[in-house]
């Protein structure tokens, strides 16, 4: 039913975790599955320096997280923007269709960190020289 790459990113998730000090933080659920997802970014000179996530969900949830940290980790923000649940699946080596809006969460968490880091800066643009 997965594809191997789907097990090996559930089996050895990269990047789970927390990022204490977050520049920004994306929290999405699945009000039909129950699943959460949340990431945390850090970004330097418009960079995604650090992606970690925490999530409670399925297999597909779980390697779909994993997936979208090593997808987003070093790109720029406008880059990391552009990763969507299809490109999420097909990096994954396909997901079965009743797990397709697994994808979505994890690229939904991406784009709400990165604007929640995004507004913050429009608050406060002294704190963009981190
Ligand atoms: S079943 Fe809900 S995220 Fe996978």
């Amino acid at each position: 039913m997965y594809s191997d790459i789907v097990m090996d990113h559930f089996a050895n998730p990269r990047n789970a975790g927390v990022i204490e000090d977050a520049d920004g933080v994306g929290e999405v659920g699945n009000p039909v599955c129950g699943d959460m997802m949340t990431f945390y970014i850090k970004v330097k000179d418009n960079r995604l320096e650090d992606v970690k996530f925490q999530t409670f969900g399925c297999v597909a949830a779980i390697a779909v997280s994993s997936m979208v940290s090593e997808m987003a980790k070093g790109q720029n923000l406008e880059d990391a923007q552009k990763i969507t649940n299809k490109s999420v699946a097909a990096t994954l080596g396909g997901l079965p269709q009743n797990k397709m809006h697994c994808s979505n969460l994890g690229a939904e968490a991406l784009a709400l960190a990165i604007k929640s880091y995004q507004e913050k800066q429009r608050k406060t643009p002294s704190a963009s020289a981190a």
